[in-house]
């Protein structure tokens, strides 16, 4: 054995200058994948742990909703349409009134329906009932009565807004 091969054996040879390159890149893109990686669960997480406050905020940035062609909705009718992320309804009274309320029951939260042979705004979750002219909580667990939007009737469709 020479004094050359004692040495090998001891210290390993230096990479061919290509080597190293290819286990830079290696080590780049596994890098850039695990970012990928990381980035793709933690948005939904993310997504899940958004603060309640920050979801309000955005649904109160909706001011106003036109409804184009809601004018022609049938007296003793309810259209379901979205403020902002929340639901809302827009009645049409068989007395001619129009009456616009988000739909987002006071209790629990669920959605509540217009029901117009009752002409009254029932909760199916736990059986609150509104009044579909004011949204006062009637009867039934709901604490508080339903929010009413402004609705502006005109040729093109109807307005509703924050009152
Ligand atoms: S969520 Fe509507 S009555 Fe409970």
């Amino acid at each position: 054995m020479t004094e050359d091969t004692k040495l090998e054996q001891i210290v390993p040879a230096p990479p061919e200058r290509g080597e190293v390159a290819t286990r830079r890149f290696f080590l780049a893109a596994a890098g850039a994948a695990g970012l990928c990686y990381a980035g793709a669960l933690a948005y939904p997480i993310y997504r899940y742990l958004a603060s309640p406050e920050e979801m309000a905020m955005n649904a109160t940035a909706v001011t106003e909703v036109t409804l184009k062609d809601a004018q022609k909705l049938p007296a003793g009718s309810v259209l379901m349409f979205k403020f902002g992320s929340a639901p809302a309804m827009l009645i049409h009274h068989t007395d001619g009134r129009w009456v616009a309320m988000t739909a987002v029951c006071t209790h629990l939260g669920c959605t509540v329906q217009y029901e117009p042979q009752a002409d009254r705004i029932h909760c199916a979750c736990h059986g609150g009932v509104y009044d579909s002219y004011s949204g006062a909580n009637v009867s039934g667990p709901p604490p508080k009565p339903l929010k009413l939007y402004k609705a502006s009737v005109n040729e093109t469709g109807v307005e509703v807004s924050r009152t």
